[in-house]
């Protein structure tokens, strides 16, 4: 595989950016300078072509630069923009859908990325309960923002205990964020009891995709609500990978479960930069975008056209096709594909996911939580996205990284890729 104009643009991007990147998480190894991408392939400087599963953690569900979104973009910002001052038409039609199809979206209000929407949420339930302290569990991702950035990825040995994610975070902040483990009610009850009046909000990804797929056991999520009304605390879903990705209603509506707050992003604009937090009126409503509201909700860029152009293009094209029919049917195809490779294989490796969503990790039984996360072979799972990658297949090279299928993959590249997955495993195993 041929990268020496994605090495030489890379040395250049450090001269002028730390590291050559504008996220962390994106300094990988190989690093690649990508320059195009269309429905599911993106291309890198050396014009080489990937089948891209990665979908630039999540949002593309329709795939990537997709031509109705595009159009309804273009069509809103040769008209409109940013006024910083009223409302928008805009605006005004994503809430209505918004409203329309989330269980929990009583009202919603709009920002720009999925962190300034946790930040928002778990702001406002402190100002509802008059508390301080958090739940969240070990392995979630919810942000970059100090209420959050605790116990994300950690090392084995810091499971469970003080893991701050950042040097400069307020000590306050991370000590009052509690730590529990996923699919483990009897550990947030406890942490409930021994922390009895303090607790805000409980925050989860319903399926922390952030490790994965880790899959709710049965009463799970109903278990956290119950036990957040019982201790008078608001429970947050973070649905800004689930939301819009696996139903148009939220993972909420899948399970079942409504929440007090949500968070949304990512697939709900296909790309572009929006995301929301939802919620019961009798909550939003001390926002104080709301006439005596006392919880600060502002942002210059809120409400852009560009983003809710987007979103109300991606959800219309939601409601309008098989969007959900389609991504369940191919994601179901490439787990089942890939398990009969295992089989034959005779493979110790387990194939988890829900709807588009799917990660195989290398260990023999189907983990849970974080903890059981250190039974996955690490080296594998990145050697062998390395390997496919060289070959025409991009998933993310790091471990416990998801991959997603969107509207834009065929049944063909789901057969393709299995090919490949398959010739990779045999090449992997004879070594
Ligand atoms: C579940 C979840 N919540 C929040 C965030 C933060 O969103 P953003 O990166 O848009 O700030 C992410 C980002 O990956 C996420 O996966």
């Amino acid at each position: 595989m041929e990268t020496k104009r994605s090495q030489e643009l890379y040395e250049e991007a450090n001269l002028y950016t730390p590291g050559g990147v504008h996220t962390s998480i994106r300094n990988v190894d190989p690093h690649l300078i990508f320059t195009k991408a269309e429905g599911a392939y993106i291309y890198d400087a050396d014009g080489n072509k990937y089948l891209d599963y990665q979908a630039a953690f999540g949002p593309y569900i329709l795939g990537h630069n997709h031509p109705y979104v595009n159009g309804k973009v273009i069509e809103a910002i040769q008209r409109t923009d940013l006024y910083g001052v009223g409302t928008t038409d805009l605006e005004i039609e994503l809430a209505r859908m918004i409203c329309r199809n989330v269980p929990s979206a009583e009202q919603v209000l709009f920002c720009n990325s999925g962190s300034e929407a946790t930040y928002h949420a778990i702001r406002l339930s402190r100002a509802v309960t008059g508390r301080t302290r958090l739940i969240k569990f070990q392995g979630c991702y919810h942000g970059w923002h100090d209420y959050v950035a605790r116990n994300m990825l950690s090392k084995w040995d810091m499971i469970g205990k003080r893991d701050p994610g950042s040097a400069g975070m307020m000590d306050e902040a991370i000590d009052n964020t509690l730590i529990c483990t996923y699919n483990d009610l009897e550990d947030v009850e406890r942490t409930f009891k021994e922390n009895d009046g303090q607790v805000a909000a409980l925050i989860v990804e319903p399926i922390p995709h952030n490790i994965g797929c880790i899959l709710p056991q049965d009463g799970f999520l109903q278990g956290l609500k119950d036990l957040c009304e019982a201790y008078g605390a608001l429970l947050i879903f973070d649905e800004v990978i689930t939301g819009f990705r696996h139903d148009i209603g939220g993972f909420q509506k899948v399970a079942g479960v409504t929440p007090d707050l949500t968070t949304m992003g990512k697939a709900m604009a296909n790309g572009y930069p929006i995301a929301a937090v939802a919620g019961k009126k009798e909550y939003m409503q001390r926002f104080n975008t709301y006439p005596g509201g006392d919880v600060w909700f502002a942002g210059t860029y809120n409400g852009h056209a560009v983003g809710t152009a987007a979103a109300i293009a991606t959800i219309d094209l939601m409601e309008r096709e098989p969007v959900h029919e389609h991504v369940f049917r191919l994601g179901e195809r490439m787990r089942s594909g890939i398990r009969e490779i295992h089989a034959r294989l005779g493979m110790k490796a387990v194939v988890a996911g829900f709807g588009s969503v799917w990660t195989t990790y290398f260990m023999d039984f189907m983990p849970q939580n974080y903890t059981d996360l250190q039974h996955n072979d690490a080296d594998f799972y990145v050697r062998y996205r390395k390997k496919l990658l060289e070959r025409g297949i991009y998933k993310m090279p790091m471990n416990l990284k998801r991959n997603h299928v969107g509207y834009s993959h065929t049944e063909q590249d789901i057969d393709h890729t299995l090919e490949v997955i398959e010739s990779v495993l045999k090449e992997m195993l004879a070594e």
